[in-house]
């Protein structure tokens, strides 16, 4: 090979070269086409190998000319990839990234007291209960009369509360206990009666760490033949043990007083964190007050037509943000209606 065959050889494939890669369809035929013209068996290295045997004088022309044909076919495989490379992102839309982790949606949870009032309903559930529901707008009769408490008892100025006006002949007020679901539940079921009512219930209280206008009670009832105090223990110890999930918890009936229940009782539990020896969580005293309990008073069964001689109740009520309270050790009933997700959050 000789100067002259040299330039005549890369002029013409640097004519074939441009027009494979105008011709090149995608970007894995341009790969080939630039092996075949750019690579070692391309006739820029037969040039380049022949070189040698030139002449002093033609050996810078020759290599000029390969540096030429070089550039000219890298240029052109350059600016045919890009162009693919564009059409190609194109056609496939703006690029999704498979491997990029994705934008979790944060969920929140129940709310705390909505928490512990599945965990009694499931812990009833478990002894044979129902879960049954009174409305929180209550009229006098089921908030107050039908539980042997009449206009001017005492025990009113202790519940006092919203009244609304309906426009209904008999006074309507925010329920102040779980009670009224009793008489409801008694009105529209033949005994045997297990039920458990868990809900909102109101009273005219001063906000303060222990007290809220608007707090939530459990009441259970049940009416059977043949039911005893004994069965009020047994099934309030079952349960207490369940809730605070500790065998060795005991409760404790003190004397009380309710206008629905004879007899009644105080219910208390050994407190669950110092076992009864007494510490900062029960005001060392050794015993947590969760409610009030007793056997269904006979003129509260006669007044919703159950006969007393035939069959005997039995009816607890407690508070579940106290629960709660206990349980978690929370000072201020008032970070449940807050509703401050940083105290939320926690539970
Ligand atoms: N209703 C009472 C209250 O709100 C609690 C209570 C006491 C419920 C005795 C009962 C009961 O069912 O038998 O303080």
């Amino acid at each position: 090979m000789n100067l002259d065959d040299a330039l005549a050889l890369l002029d013409g494939a640097r004519a074939e070269a441009e027009a494979a890669v105008a011709a090149a369809a995608d970007v894995d035929a341009l790969d080939v086409v630039e092996r075949k013209w750019l690579g070692k068996n391309s006739p820029a290295t037969a040039v380049n190998e022949a070189i040698k045997t030139f002449s002093a004088d033609d050996r810078p022309r020759a290599g000029q000319a390969v540096g030429a044909y070089r550039s000219a076919v890298g240029e052109a495989a350059g600016a045919r990839r890009e162009a693919l490379t564009a059409a190609a992102a194109a056609t496939r839309g703006p690029g999704i990234d498979l491997t990029l982790g994705g934008h979790a949606r944060p969920r929140g949870h129940l709310h705390l007291v909505t928490q512990i009032r599945r965990e009694l309903e499931d812990i009833f559930i478990g002894l044979g209960y129902r879960v049954a529901e009174g409305p929180e707008v209550e009229d006098d009769w089921h908030n107050f009369e039908a539980l042997n408490i009449p206009p001017a008892h005492p025990a009113r100025s202790m519940q006092d509360t919203i009244y609304v006006d309906l426009g209904a002949a008999e006074q309507m007020m925010l329920r102040t206990h779980t009670s009224p679901v009793q008489i409801r539940t008694m009105e529209s079921q033949e005994p045997p009666i297990y039920v458990v009512a868990p809900g909102r219930t109101y009273r005219n209280e001063t906000l303060d760490a222990r007290h809220s206008p608007a707090f939530h009670q459990m009441e259970c009832l049940a009416v059977d033949r043949g039911l005893t105090m004994a069965d009020l223990f047994g099934t309030i110890e079952a349960f207490a043990r369940r809730l605070f999930d500790d065998e060795s918890v005991r409760t404790r009936f003190r004397s009380d007083f309710f206008p629905y229940t004879e007899p009644s009782a105080e219910l208390a539990v050994s407190c669950v964190f110092c076992g009864g020896d007494g510490c900062r969580v029960c005001s060392h005293t050794g015993w947590i007050e969760l409610g009030g309990c007793g056997m269904v008073d006979p003129q509260v069964l006669a007044g919703v037509g159950i006969d007393p001689e035939e069959w005997q109740g039995f009816a607890f009520g407690f508070g579940l943000e106290r629960i709660a309270m206990i349980r978690y050790g929370i000072n201020e009933i008032r970070t449940f209606f807050d509703n401050d997700v940083r105290f939320l959050e926690q539970y």
